[in-house]
């Protein structure tokens, strides 16, 4: 668990430490992107890679979302993949088909041939974060009735923006390596993780029954399995230290590129495992946890607070707990209550209003965040976001309407203070 910043300005900041805040903050995941007409621009003149890779654009379309929309933090206009380049693994988009790796990694010497030596490649994302970070240095004007059109509390308090820098989890990234791009069903990728082998740690969330099923498999002679099992068997592999050389790999280069954003000043490191769910929680917690935990330990260490997230993640949210990360973002499919019970109390959530909510009419825009709110009961500890990313097409409008009512109806009780105790809204509980 991080260690408390002395000071720590931003509400956003300070919910992912789960200290008061004035109101609950908001930020949405892929706020830059491919629904505003400012981002489409941009887009006309300049594909994907060189925005990222241009720290001047990059900057100016990170600000310009989180300007536009009056969100609490602004995250860094980069991509998951960009870590493949210094990797030596060439990787495009391709229109309608997302990220593409030509040449998959599926061998012990590929995995091998991967390179970790030349991280300072990516210094470019630092570079748009200083650039962000010198922009949003000046503490905000207080909120005005312009962002608030309702007129109803908002907050009258001075803040910061968040920034935020992200890096892809272990995981999701291999199975970009190995599957070449976006996957139903993760073959490759799962293939490489179980010809690693079978050594599950006894588990207090596994059953006595998942227990027993655990250990039969562990002792398991290779002799037993059925020849038809084992003619279905095709090894992409030559060795089962594939995966957690790879895991290791990509540990190191995340490690730097983190070091590299919190550096250039974010405040935050989001770790995408958005692919998670296609885990069961069993192997999850066998080819996964480990390595992520470890990822969550070295950013922690940097100094910022981490926030783990990923989609369809339901039955794997007491792992993630165990990570130790400081917040971990719930997707849509779990009440938020209950995602958070699962989680349990000394980690802060993130979420998790349906993206395509925001094609629904404003009433039910509104009721929609409305229970979120209630459901989350101002407890200290709780961001607002969307289950997952915003998706192209949705109506900018929409997501205006989405913020200022987190700033109308997000505003928090204020704690009683001590006798004598300066007059601070950051003033915190003991
Ligand atoms: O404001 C923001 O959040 C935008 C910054 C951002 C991008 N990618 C730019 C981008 C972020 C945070 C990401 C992270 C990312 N990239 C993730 C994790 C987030 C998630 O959705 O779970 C993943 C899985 C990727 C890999 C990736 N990049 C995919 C699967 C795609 C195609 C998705 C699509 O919408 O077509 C991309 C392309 C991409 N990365 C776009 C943007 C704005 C859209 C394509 C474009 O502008 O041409």
């Amino acid at each position: 668990m991080t260690v408390p910043a002395p000071h720590a300005p931003s509400r956003f900041v300070r919910a992912c430490l789960r200290q008061p805040v004035d109101r609950t903050p908001v930020w949405l995941l892929r706020q830059a992107g491919r629904y505003m007409p400012e981002y489409m621009a941009v887009r006309k003149h300049h594909s994907l890679l060189e925005i990222c890779r241009t720290p001047d654009i990059a900057a100016e379309v990170t600000i310009t979302a989180a300007e536009r929309l009056g969100v609490d933090a602004a995250i860094i206009f980069a991509d998951l993949l960009l870590p493949f380049t210094p990797m030596g693994l060439d990787f495009e988009f391709v229109n309608g088909e997302g990220p593409v790796v030509r040449t998959p990694v599926r061998t012990l010497e590929h995995i091998q041939a991967l390179r970790t030596d030349r991280t300072d490649d990516l210094r470019y994302v630092a570079d748009a974060i200083s650039r962000v970070a010198k922009h949003f240095s000046a503490p905000r004007p207080p909120e005005s009735p312009g962002s608030d059109p309702a007129g109803a509390c908002g907050s009258a308090v001075q803040d910061q923006l968040g920034i935020i820098g992200f890096i892809g989890a272990p995981f999701t990234l291999a199975s970009y390596m190995i599957e070449g791009g976006s996957s139903r069903n993760y073959i490759e990728t799962k293939r490489l993780m179980y010809a690693s082998g079978v050594a599950t740690p006894p588990s207090p969330h596994l059953s006595p029954l998942a227990e027993e099923a655990n250990s039969a498999l562990s002792s398991r002679p290779e002799h037993a399995w059925h020849p038809e099992e084992l003619a279905n068997l095709q090894p992409v592999t030559d060795s089962s230290t594939a995966w957690p050389l790879l895991m290791a790999k990509l540990l190191d280069v995340l490690t730097a590129y983190a070091a590299q954003q919190v550096e250039a000043g974010a405040d935050v490191i989001q770790i995408f495992d958005s692919w998670a769910g296609a885990l069961s929680p069993t192997d999850f917690r066998q080819y996964v946890l480990p390595y992520t935990t470890e990822l969550v330990h070295r950013v922690q260490a940097l100094g910022v607070p981490v926030i783990l997230f990923g989609v369809d993640t339901a039955t794997l949210l007491p792992l993630m707990r165990e990570t130790g990360a400081d917040v971990i973002g719930l997707d849509w499919r779990i009440p938020l209550d209950q995602g958070w019970r699962a989680i349990g109390p000394n980690t802060a959530v993130q979420g998790n209003l349906d993206p395509i909510t925001l094609f629904a009419p404003p009433e039910i825009i509104k009721a929609r965040t409305l229970e979120i709110l209630a459901l989350a009961n101002h407890r200290p500890g709780h961001i607002f976001n969307l289950g997952h990313g915003i998706v192209p097409n949705t109506p900018v409008d929409n997501v205006v309407h989405l913020v200022d009512l987190i700033k109308r109806y997000g505003a928090h009780p204020q704690p009683a203070r001590a006798a004598g105790e300066a007059a601070s809204p950051w003033a915190i509980r003991a």
